[in-house]
C-alpha cells in the first residue's frame, strides 16, 4: 500500500480517449492471442450457464462482447457517453444493454445479476469500501463479483493491492480468491512486472 496512489483519477476525459482506447492491446483485444487469453479467462470466471452479467465502467464494451459472445445477458455502465456509443456499437444485435451512469451507482433499479463484473475501475473511484457494498446488494443469490485490478507502473505506481482489495471484501463476502494476471504476458499484449490480478469473490 505503501506509495502506492489510490483514490479517484480525476484526470481522465473517458469521452476525449474513448476514440483511441482500443488500441491497447488488452482494451480493445484486436490481437487473437490477446483475445484468446482473456476469453479463456472469463470462460473459468464466469458462470457455465447464461447469466445475467453486470459491466461497470464497461468503456468500449471489450469484455462485453466476451461475455455475449459466451451466451450471457450483458448490462453496461459507463460514466462516458462515448464509451457507452462504442460499446453499443461493438455489441450491435446482442442480447446487451449499455447505459450512461455511475459505476458506484449504476441506475439498474431494482434489477439484480449473477456477475458483477469490473475491470479497471474501481481504483479510481472515492470510496472503494462503499462501493463493494453496494455492488455486492447487486448480486443475486449465488451470484459473483469478478473484480480486474492492478497497481500500473512502478516509479510512481497507481492502483489498488490485491491485498487491500480483499481486506476491504473480507467483511462482505464468504469467500475470496485471488488469482494473479501479471505472469501471462498474452493478456497484455508483452511483458508486465507491476502488479495485475482478479480477484472471484462470492457473499
Ligand atoms: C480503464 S477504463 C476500463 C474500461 C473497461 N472496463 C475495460 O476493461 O476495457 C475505465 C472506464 O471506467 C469509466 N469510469 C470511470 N469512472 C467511472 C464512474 N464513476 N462511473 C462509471 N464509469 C466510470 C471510464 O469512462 C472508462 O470507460
Amino acid at each position: 500500500m505503501v506509495g502506492v496512489t489510490l483514490g479517484p483519477m480525476t484526470d481522465t476525459d473517458w469521452d476525449a480517449v474513448a476514440a483511441t482506447f482500443d488500441d491497447e492491446p488488452d482494451h480493445g483485444l484486436r490481437d487473437p492471442l490477446v483475445r484468446e487469453a482473456w476469453a479463456a479467462r472469463l470462460l473459468a470466471w464466469l458462470p457455465d450457464r447464461p447469466a445475467d452479467v453486470l459491466d461497470l465502467g464497461c468503456g468500449t464494451g471489450s469484455l462485453s462482447l466476451l461475455a455475449s459472445e459466451q451466451g450471457h445477458r450483458v448490462t453496461g455502465v459507463d460514466a462516458s457517453g462515448a464509451m457507452v456509443e462504442h460499446a453499443r456499437s461493438k455489441l450491435a444485435g446482442r442480447a446487451a444493454v449499455f447505459l450512461v451512469g455511475d459505476a458506484g451507482a449504476p441506475p439498474v433499479g431494482e434489477e439484480r445479476f449473477d456477475v458483477v463484473l469490473v475491470r479497471h475501475v474501481l481504483w479510481t473511484l472515492p470510496d472503494p469500501a462503499r462501493v463493494l457494498r453496494h455492488w455486492r446488494g447487486l448480486l443475486r443469490t449465488g451470484g459473483r463479483l469478478v473484480l480486474v485490478e492492478g497497481v500500473w507502473g512502478t516509479v510512481s505506481p497507481v492502483g489498488i493491492p490485491a491485498d487491500t482489495l480483499t481486506a476491504l471484501l473480507a467483511p462482505l463476502v464468504a469467500d475470496v480468491r485471488v488469482e494473479r494476471l501479471s505472469g501471462d504476458a498474452r493478456l497484455w499484449g508483452r511483458e508486465v512486472e507491476d502488479e495485475r490480478y482478479a480477484v472471484l469473490a462470492q457473499p
